[in-house]
């Protein structure tokens, strides 16, 4: 969230909470990959540089291809223009947004593959009845395992798609450190709606290892 919005949360809490409120309610029937789409033309509509490379990578965070974000572009074409697109993209490219310009190819190769299959963690190493964190970037995960049984999430906030960090879990709860929401074990459950539950991962247990399938699509 920018300063400016910070500032008015503080300043006019009641004014400005609503209005959060109205913008998650709004989008609350849309699953989390609409969503991010939407944000991201919103920004390019106001031409928003920041805004823009912030939205696009949370967007690719919550699984929507680089392919996706220009079809989405171009959808939009009627009311964004081509000025405004050929300003997006350029936007995108200087500031290496991951799936535009040079990095396009390898993203697209990435995209190409519907799952992918990560090794995490032995089943030894997990504590009982506590979060923890693995994986790597872009593919950070939690784990929370209740006797053998092990269950997976991308370890990205349903909020804004921020990373959920190691030092944000306490016990059974992960807390975001971006505008505090939280989200609870087993299920990965948020306190504002079903909607805004973590995204759970499958999960195999082979031979003491704990593997997870990333959706990529
Ligand atoms: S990104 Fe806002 S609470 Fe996590």
């Amino acid at each position: 969230m920018s300063r400016a919005l910070d500032y008015l949360l503080r300043e006019r809490p009641r004014a400005m909470g609503a209005y959060f409120e109205f913008l998650r309610d709004a989008g609350s029937r849309l699953d989390p990959r609409t969503r991010a789409l939407i944000s991201v033309i919103t920004k390019v509509s106001t031409q928003t540089e920041k805004g823009l490379v912030q939205y696009t990578r949370k967007a690719l965070a919550a699984g929507v291809s680089s392919e996706e974000i220009l079809d989405a572009l171009l959808a939009a074409f009627p009311a964004l223009g081509l000025s405004r697109i050929v300003w997006a993209v350029d936007v995108l490219i200087d500031h290496g947004v991951a799936g535009f310009g040079e990095a396009q190819a390898q993203a697209q190769e990435e995209h190409d593959v519907e799952a992918e299959v990560i090794d995490v963690a032995a089943l030894d190493e997990l504590p009982q009845g506590r979060a923890v964190k693995r994986g790597g970037p872009g593919r950070a995960v939690l784990l929370y395992r209740e006797g053998d049984e092990v269950r997976a999430f991308k370890a990205y906030c349903t909020h804004h798609g921020m990373e959920l960090m190691e030092r944000g879990i306490d016990g059974d709860t992960v807390t975001c450190f971006q505008h505090g929401w939280q989200f609870s074990m087993p299920a990965g459950s948020c306190p504002r709606g079903a909607q805004w539950a973590l995204e759970g991962l499958p999960v195999s247990l082979d031979d003491g290892r704990v593997r997870v399938t990333w959706q990529v699509r």
